[in-house]
């Protein structure tokens, strides 16, 4: 599933022991392998093939320039919810047009600069977002190319904190209401309401809410045709799992076969579609590498406390989320091969894997099964390219970690470690 593997009892990011990563950049640091996102990249061109969508990669997901780069080098485009990001993957040498922009707070500057470079498709997300865009691209004098992002009421089985397309969450408008949104604009000059957008939430580990999310898009889209609308692009969101723990999340082949049957005949007919994965490509192309820098009990409990916690990797302590670590180098016979909270392996322990933030709930692992560790050691943990960086924090007053891309038997730091100098750059 990625690149980052034990070779004779020590962690191999492709072809380089990260040890020497930690020895030449030190920790912590997100490492990404290339030939990783590449192939995740791929697998869904090629599991999507017969609908031959534009993949727009969720620059929420991982957003550091070269990551961007690389993927639109595989002619990927990118999924925006902000100006920021936006920003990034033009600096990133993507083209506007394969930029799709959604969220529900976009500001007129953020419009205007989306238009004035062109953006594929703005997804709208109320009425009020629309009157905005119009009274914008009317300035500009242009036509906004938009999407109608809908809110399909389908529930995707997944954390509340990550589902998007449930009644009373803030996200798309009620798709009872689109057909009306449309026949609002339809003689607006403004704006070329053409296209439908649906993200139910993530991770979404089964088939089923996507195809439930994507039935609803597909009986709009009829619907407003008959009412003399035009659909030209159906974008399906993203959410699609990624490898957290072994043998759990559905492959892109599994996603495509339930999906592209329902897309066939529109495609056929001419209609684009749009996909928008992040955490599917980035995540397992991604490891957080930490040093530990204490080990201490407390009652019967023993902690593990490392270079980098909740201000690193906000998932475990925000969303409860399971991610795999282990240390970089171990004993043959404590080689992982399964990722999963208790490897059935001799000679584990039981720990607590936290970082230096002063909160309880600081963690990375609660009771974890774990190899002997002691401070000094290397640990990594693992599918972190995705909503690691990202949702990285100062907090604490701690720098951002460091990002290093490794290519094969290379490596080289994309993103070099913040200071605590850094830190005061704002207020003077
Ligand atoms: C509109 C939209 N598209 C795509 C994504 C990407 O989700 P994932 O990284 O789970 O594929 C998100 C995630 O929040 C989203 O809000």
């Amino acid at each position: 599933m990625d690149h980052f593997q034990h070779r004779s009892g020590r962690l191999h990011a492709e072809d380089v022991d990260v040890a020497a990563i930690a020895k030449q950049v030190g920790t912590p640091t997100f490492i990404y392998s290339a030939a990783t996102l590449t192939a995740h990249y791929q697998r869904f061109r090629e599991a999507f093939a017969p609908i031959d969508p534009l993949i727009c990669f969720a620059v929420k997901s991982n957003a550091n320039l070269s990551v961007l780069r690389l993927l639109g080098d595989l002619g990927s485009g990118m999924d925006v919810v902000s100006g920021g990001e936006l920003h990034r993957a033009l600096e990133a040498g993507i083209p506007a047009a394969r930029c799709v922009y959604a969220g529900v707070g976009k500001t007129a500057p953020e419009i205007e600069a989306a238009l004035r470079a062109g953006i594929g498709s703005i997804n709208v997300e109320s009425e009020q977002e629309l009157e905005t865009i119009a009274t914008v691209a009317r300035h500009l004098d242009r036509v906004a190319p938009v999407s109608i992002r809908i809110n399909p009421n389908v529930d995707p089985h997944t954390h509340r904190h990550t589902t998007t397309g449930t009644r009373e969450t803030k996200f798309g408008i009620d798709a009872e209401r689109v057909p009306d949104v449309f026949a609002s604009v339809r003689d607006d000059p403004a704006v070329a309401v053409t296209g439908l957008h649906v993200h139910l939430g993530s991770p979404i580990y089964e088939t089923g809410p996507f195809v439930a999310g994507l039935t609803r898009m597909l009986e709009l889209a009829e619907r407003v045709e008959h009412d003399g609308g035009t659909i030209d692009r159906l974008d399906i969101g993203g959410g699609f799992a990624a490898d957290y723990e072994t043998g759990r999340a559905p492959d892109a082949a599994t996603y495509a076969k339930a999906i592209c049957p329902l897309l066939a005949d529109r495609v056929r007919r001419g209609t684009k579609v749009i996909l928008e994965p992040g955490r599917a490509i980035a995540a397992n192309a991604g490891i957080l590498l930490l040093e530990v820098v204490v080990r201490k009990t407390s009652g019967r409990k023993t902690f593990l406390v490392c270079d980098g916690g909740m201000n690193a990797l906000l998932r475990p302590s925000h969303y409860d989320a399971f991610h795999f670590a282990w240390p970089t180098t171990v004993p043959p016979s404590l080689v992982p091969t399964i990722r999963t909270e208790r490897p059935e392996l001799d000679g584990l322990e039981v720990v607590d894997l936290v970082g230096p933030i002063c909160e309880t709930g600081d963690f990375l692992a609660r009771d974890r099964s774990f190899p002997p560790c002691d401070r000094g050691d290397l640990i990594a943990i693992f599918a972190t390219g995705a909503y690691g960086m990202t949702m990285a924090s100062r907090y604490n007053a701690m720098p951002l970690p460091a990002e290093v891309m490794v290519d094969g038997s290379d490596f080289r730091v994309v993103r070099r470690r913040e200071t605590v100098e850094d830190l005061l750059t704002h207020e003077r």
